[in-house]
């Protein structure tokens, strides 16, 4: 079966390569095709022998709506090995298999996807998947080092299930992670960075909930994905991240990132306070309520005679100013950069920019990521926009993009901090 070849772009639409290795991490290709042709691009698989000992051709074919071939004989007239890499705008190998990659740093051409490999100019990422031992091999390591030297994004593994009952590093990540980096590969046109690496660095994410009695709460909108967005990057970028996560929804646990669930503001200011002896960046994307209830009821609050009129609050305390303290306080090394979020509507009282810039202040953080919210913005949505404020007063309006790209542009400014010279 040959399905005909759609031609017809939209500007935005991207001519990708999807290359897939030998490897049992292939069914999951399937997903990320999916997800590649469903947000309008062109699809090209090529696969390796071997994956085809996993995936049926038919099955990437029907998927991206293109031939699928592994050798560089048939269609010879259009000179297929030569002309898929000149023309592609990305190129995603998912499963990297430590073969395909020794291959690729070999400069070898002997089927269809190494060949590509060597004509392709536009950005390339690597998602391996293998067992733990062949991902920590010496020779794996060379051969990741090198493909980073030469450009290319080599993704770091999750840890996990493999295939058999071992777990450990190599797991190939969920096709919605490996989705938004090659996302954020098409928006920024440039290999990830590794900026972060020797770097600790702690985020936290998503809403709190502050029990009111066994089966309920006080929480918020928040979903996580803004936060999840910048642990997911800084990991790739090379820091060494934990994510204190509390409550999220839509959002799936990061590659290569340490998590630590909480779910009440007090469980977070104690999991940020301990985490963040040592590290090097704070980002407190977090939700964290303002207001717990006074007093939590052991059993469930009942209609009737006894029912409350009113909720008492209390405050909780505000970790972000609390992190600033502990700076002040040399709790903290003076050097660590603390990174502060704010969620503003604008009111009588100033718009959002006259609120985050008297925010800035207050809360004393370094960098504060502003986001305008209501009419359906930020909140539980894919795509954020808003403004980077520093503490020496410089201000960067950031376009309306993905969160993976406000996430980047979150992590540029913080490279910069962590690289100014110290006072
Ligand atoms: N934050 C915090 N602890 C709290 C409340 C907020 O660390 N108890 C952090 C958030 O993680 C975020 C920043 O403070 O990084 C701003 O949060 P926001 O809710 O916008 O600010 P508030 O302090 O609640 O200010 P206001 O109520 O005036 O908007």
């Amino acid at each position: 079966m040959t399905p005909t070849t759609a031609v017809t772009r939209t500007p935005s639409a991207k001519r990708i390569v999807v290359g897939v290795g030998g490897g049992i991490a292939a069914y999951k290709s399937c997903s990320l095709i999916r997800s590649f042709t469903e947000s309008g691009h062109q699809v090209r698989v090529i696969p390796t022998e071997s994956a085809l000992e996993f995936i049926g051709r038919a099955t990437f074919e029907a998927l991206s709506g293109n031939p699928v071939h592994t050798d560089v004989f048939t269609d010879v007239p259009k000179v297929p090995h030569v002309r898929i890499g000149q023309e592609a705008d990305l190129i995603v190998i998912a499963p990297a298999t430590a073969d395909l990659m020794a291959r690729a740093v070999g400069g070898r051409a002997d089927d269809l996807l190494t060949a590509t490999l060597l004509t392709a100019r536009c950005p390339v990422m690597f998602v391996p998947a293998m067992h733990t031992e062949m991902w920590e091999h010496p020779a794996t390591v060379a051969n990741v080092a090198t493909l980073r030297e030469r450009g290319a994004t080599v993704v770091e593994p999750a840890s996990g299930r493999l295939t058999g009952s071992d777990t450990g590093a190599g797991r190939l990540p969920e096709p919605e992670e490996i989705f938004a980096l090659a996302s954020l590969l098409i928006e920024r046109s440039d290999a990830l960075p590794r900026d972060l690496v020797g770097r600790r660095v702690v985020v936290s994410a998503g809403g709190t909930r502050e029990p009111l009695d066994p089966v309920r709460f006080l929480g918020n909108r928040s979903s996580g994905k803004q936060g999840y967005a910048i642990a997911r990057l800084a990991a790739q970028r090379g820091a060494d991240v934990t994510l204190i996560s509390g409550i999220t929804s839509g959002v799936a646990v990061p590659a290569a990132v340490d998590v630590v669930h909480v779910q009440t503001a007090e469980q977070m200011r104690e999991a940020v306070d301990k985490q963040a002896l040592g590290a090097d960046a704070v980002i407190m994307s977090a939700a964290v309520a303002d207001f717990r209830p006074t007093t939590v009821a052991t059993s469930k609050i009942k209609k009737g005679a006894d029912e409350p009129d009113t909720i008492p609050l209390t405050r909780n305390d505000d970790i972000l100013a609390g992190l600033v303290q502990a700076r002040r306080d040399g709790v903290l090394a003076a050097a660590t950069a603390i990174v502060g979020f704010a969620a503003e509507t604008g009111d009588a009282n100033g718009d959002v920019l006259t609120h985050a810039r008297a925010k800035l202040a207050r809360k004393g953080c370094d960098l504060l990521v502003v986001n305008p919210v209501g009419d359906g913005k930020a909140f539980e949505v894919d795509s954020n926009d808003g403004w980077l404020l520093t503490a020496d007063g410089r201000e960067q309006a950031l376009d309306h993009g993905s969160k993976a790209l406000m996430a980047s542009r979150v992590l540029d400014a913080l490279t910069v901090l962590l690289n100014r010279p110290s006072k």
